[in-house]
């Protein structure tokens, strides 16, 4: 028997750094670590420990032989990975024996002078890529981490943004919770930083500061009717359903029986997969209750994927679409109306996303009837090389116009959501690039503003899933801790119990 690592891994390589033999690839380090959507266990080496199962946070690794049945398929995903890209060179073998991948030490590790002194760090924001800077302070020196969010519950996108069918990923927020009650961290939930207290405020009391606030917003695409009711962005679709304290329980009607989501990231099929799915599935998981209450009236026959590239380029991962092929009870249909389409597909040459493709119908669907309600599964319809041109209707909007391989097209839908990206917004007190949405900085150091620092979508964009915010941390924790090495941080002039002071009366 063998292990194999499924749909959830977010790559953040809690595995590797347990694993015996050191069979888990890439690995830090290596060359695709940092691009590969997931980990990949090598059958032929793989000696069952199980250790790598016991440190997922995610659950993502399981014996082969125990897969359940919509998993079974990655046994042979693990295997042709190895096939595919070979076997890491071993150096040291022949001391080692066969299967020894000298990697190098685990990544998250750094040697600091023995007299470093203990630092009291501000981290803004409770997502994944403040906890994993939390926690790289925390295990790696005597640090004081203070953290700040400015919602009543923590977790950032972990809470408030991961499907709530995806529990397994969800439950990383767990992982993350142990270090909520470190003796060594106090945690301000509640408190927004450029409203409650300032900038200036928190770098006083504290060496250093790090943002970790996320993209918070959507991107917009600028065409005409945009803002019409009933044309929602991806980001208030996946609060709402997350009971995001923001967003209202009635701000989604699924009254229409079509909706168009604009892009095929992993946000938009999230959406697509939540509308479509058996609400009686979700009764279990996280979901909001309001939500719940509204899918199952929903009225959603039809959800159409726009991509304005071809298959070859649909943003979502493998493994995530591999996830919505099995979804019971739900038909997936590829839109034929282009002839790049069949040929991305089709082809010898076909790259490994367009074959994915490969085994799902396509058919011309005609736009001008309304979808069929007949039958009783509803669909996912993939329109690739697709750009919306105009959101069309008075008071509510009722056709999306597209682009097309036979020219424009006008699909009627009651309602279109734009799941094109996240973005970042300017936080008070610190420089901003309009253009990619984050705060200007050299790994991690925000550029002008000495003791300041960034980490996760605000420094790097909004894209990359749970995992990349880990390496991502090391690099802006290493800055940091570099840099109180070299002197370069001022003390704060004002103490802990002052910073808590402060936020109780402001908050
Ligand atoms: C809808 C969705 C689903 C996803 N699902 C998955 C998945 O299944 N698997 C996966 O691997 N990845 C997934 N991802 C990606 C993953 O969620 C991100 O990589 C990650 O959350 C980014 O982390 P972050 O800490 O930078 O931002 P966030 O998670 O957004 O955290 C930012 C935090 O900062 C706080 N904050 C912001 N401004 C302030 C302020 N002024 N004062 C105080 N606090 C503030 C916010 O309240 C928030 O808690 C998903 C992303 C989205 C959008
Ligand atoms: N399960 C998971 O692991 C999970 C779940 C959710 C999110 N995430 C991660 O979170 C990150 C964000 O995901 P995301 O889906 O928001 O972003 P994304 O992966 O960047 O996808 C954005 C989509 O919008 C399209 N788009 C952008 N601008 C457009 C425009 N002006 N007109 C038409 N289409 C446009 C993009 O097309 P182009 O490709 O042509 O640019 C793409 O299809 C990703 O890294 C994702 O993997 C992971
Ligand atoms: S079961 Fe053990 S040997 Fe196999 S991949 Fe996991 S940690 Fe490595
Ligand atoms: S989520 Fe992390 S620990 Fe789990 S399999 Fe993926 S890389 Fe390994």
């Amino acid at each position: 028997m063998t292990f194999a690592i499924t749909q959830n891994c977010c790559t953040d390589a809690a595995c590797v750094a347990v694993c015996p033999v050191n069979c888990i690839h890439p690995a830090p380090g290596e060359r695709d670590f940092g691009t590969t959507e997931m980990l990949y266990i090598d059958p032929a080496a793989c000696i069952d420990c199980g250790a790598c199962a016991d440190a997922c946070p995610v659950d993502a690794v399981h014996p082969a032989e125990e897969l359940p049945r919509a998993q079974q398929q990655y046994a042979g995903i693990n295997a042709a990975y190895f096939e595919r890209s070979g076997r890491p060179v071993p150096q040291g073998a022949a001391d080692h024996g066969p299967n020894f991948h000298a990697w190098g030490t685990p990544h998250f590790e750094r040697v600091l002078p023995a007299d470093f002194a203990p630092l009291r760090v501000a981290i803004v924001g409770t997502g994944p890529a403040g906890m994993y800077a939390a926690e790289d302070l925390l295990l790696h020196t005597r640090s004081e981490v203070t953290l700040v969010d400015r919602l009543p519950a923590p977790g950032g996108l972990i809470r408030y943004g991961v499907a709530p069918d995806h529990p397994a990923t969800k439950r990383i927020g767990e992982t993350f919770a142990r270090f909520h009650t470190h003796p060594r961290v106090h945690m301000h939930l509640g408190l927004d930083v450029g409203t409650h207290v300032t900038a200036a405020e928190l770098a006083a009391h504290h060496d250093a500061v790090v943002y970790a606030v996320g993209a918070s917003t959507d991107r917009r695409l600028g065409i005409p009717g945009e803002d019409l009711p009933g044309s929602i962005a991806a980001t208030t679709f996946v609060a709402w359903y997350n009971a995001h304290p923001e967003v209202a329980p009635d701000a989604v009607a699924l009254s229409a029986d079509r909706v168009v989501v604009v892009g095929n990231g992993n946000v938009a099929l999230d959406v697509a997969r939540i509308l479509v799915s058996d609400p009686g599935a979700l009764a279990d998981t996280a979901v909001a209750g309001h939500a719940l209450g509204e899918l199952r009236r929903s009225k959603v026959r039809e959800v159409v994927l726009l991509g304005r590239r071809g298959p070859e380029h649909a943003a979502c991962s493998g493994t995530e679409l591999l996830a919505l092929k099995s979804l019971p009870g739900v038909g997936l249909v590829v839109d034929d109306h282009d002839p790049r389409i069949g040929a991305a597909v089709d082809s010898s040459e076909a790259t490994e996303k367009a074959r994915l493709f490969r085994d799902l119908p396509r058919e011309a669907v005609d736009w001008s009837a309304p979808p069929d309600t007949s039958g009783q599964r509803p669909r996912i319809v993939f329109r690739f090389h697709s750009e919306p041109l105009e959101m069309r209707g008075d008071e509510q909007i009722r056709s999306v116009r597209a682009t097309g391989g036979a020219g424009a097209q006008e699909i009627a839908a009651g309602l279109a959501l734009r799941a094109i990206g996240y973005r970042g917004v300017p936080q008070a007190g610190l420089p901003f690039d309009e253009g990619s949405g984050t705060v200007p900085h050299e790994r991690g150091r925000v550029t002008g503003r000495p003791g300041t620092y960034v980490v996760g979508w605000i420094k790097r964009g909004p894209s990359g899933g749970i995992g990349a915010n880990r390496r991502c941390a090391a690099e802006t924790v290493g800055t940091l801790l570099d840099d109180a090495v070299a002197g370069r941080l001022s003390a704060p002039t004002a103490g802990a119990s002052a910073f808590r002071r402060l936020a109780r009366r402001r908050r």
